[in-house]
């Protein structure tokens, strides 16, 4: 008889997104750009989104997703969740991490601390974290992508500026254990990549109110090029084809781009959770909104096949396939 290959799985049980009020649309950006709600939209699929106010911190868009994704996921006593990341690129303060700070708001345990891997942050904290529960360090965590994306835009850059928003998705996962197959719930594989020679492409510099700096045509090149290949990782490694996913949760750039990995990877568009048209770009909350955007409104169910993947500054890129 072959040995039990039991396995601890990182089963995701809720999810919470916050979005600040204040949203500014195409029309708006446009009438001080030499830009236009037309190109916008047909170039990106974008067509509004969400600006923090200026007293609204990543602390407080972290903690307000944590606390619903904690309602979601029916925890009632906080000091269960005893692991915190929170992937950021726009930290509240360079220290501490905002991860901390959230893990004293909503009264967690154990520990915390900040990941900074840009538009991938949010596929990597998860990894991370499926890691450490993976090793017994923690049995509950709280994985949130939280941005004040805004903050780094120079607005009058419309190769930019038009692309991205601010807010804040969080996911709670839990050890459980599973049979060691493709049946179990959970986080079944996932795979990090980063190239740090791409890093001029897409980056800010050092200096105090530095901006974000891109080269858009080399960005998109790369993130179909290796979107796909880390998707394909990913799929192999588990013997599976696109066919098989009930849904892609792709980060959110751009619907062209998008399109491109669905097509690649087999999906119709109707297999893809978009939220890039009402959030533009919020790096690494992108993913975690679209996840709490598509349980809110019944399209994810516990049992279905996805697949999370991303690419960002660094360059960084991953994918992670998930039985929900
Ligand atoms: C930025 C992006 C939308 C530009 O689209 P594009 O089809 O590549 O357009 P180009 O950069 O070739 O620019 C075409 C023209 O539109 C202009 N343009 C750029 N932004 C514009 C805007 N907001 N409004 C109007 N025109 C714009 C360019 O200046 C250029 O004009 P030119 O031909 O006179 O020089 C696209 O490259 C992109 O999305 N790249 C990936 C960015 C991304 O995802 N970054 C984050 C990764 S996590």
């Amino acid at each position: 008889m072959p040995a039990s290959s039991s396995k601890i799985r990182s089963v995701l049980i809720g999810t919470g997104a916050y979005l600040p009020q204040r949203i500014l649309t195409n029309r708006e950006l446009a009438a001080s750009l030499d830009s236009s709600d037309e190109w916008i939209r047909q170039r990106t699929g974008i067509s509004q989104r969400h600006v923090s106010s200026d007293s609204e911190t990543t602390t407080d868009l972290a903690t307000r997703a944590a606390k619903q994704a904690m309602v979601n996921a029916g925890i009632r006593d906080p000091s269960q969740i005893d692991l915190v990341i929170v992937a950021t690129t726009t930290p509240t303060d360079v220290f501490p991490a905002t991860a901390t700070m959230v893990q004293h708001f909503i009264g967690a345990s154990g520990f915390a601390f900040d990941l900074q891997a840009v538009c991938s942050g949010f596929v990597y904290a998860l990894s991370v974290a499926d890691s450490l529960l993976q090793s017994g360090s923690a049995k509950t965590a709280l994985v949130i992508g939280a941005e004040n994306f805004t903050r780094l835009l120079d607005w009058t850059d419309r190769g930019t500026c038009v692309l991205f928003g601010d807010g804040a998705g969080a996911v709670i996962v839990r050890a459980e254990a599973g049979k060691g197959d493709q049946s179990d719930r959970g986080i079944l594989t996932s795979f990090l990549h980063s190239d740090g020679s791409l890093r001029d492409i897409l980056y800010t510099d050092g200096s105090p109110g530095a901006r974000v700096k891109m080269e858009g045509k080399e960005v998109f090149r790369h993130a179909t090029e290796k979107m796909a290949a880390v998707a394909e990782e990913a799929l192999d490694s588990l013997g599976l084809q696109g066919s098989d996913l009930d849904w892609l949760v792709p980060h959110q750039a751009n619907l062209r781009i998008i399109e491109a990995m669905a097509k690649k990877l087999n999906l119709p568009l109707s297999k893809v959770i978009v939220t890039v048209d009402k959030h533009a770009n919020t790096s690494a909350a992108s993913i975690p909104l679209a996840l709490h955007a598509g349980f809110s409104d019944g399209r994810l169910k516990p049992g279905q096949l996805i697949m999370v993947e991303a690419l960002g500054g660094g360059l960084t890129w991953g994918s992670a396939i998930i039985r929900l």
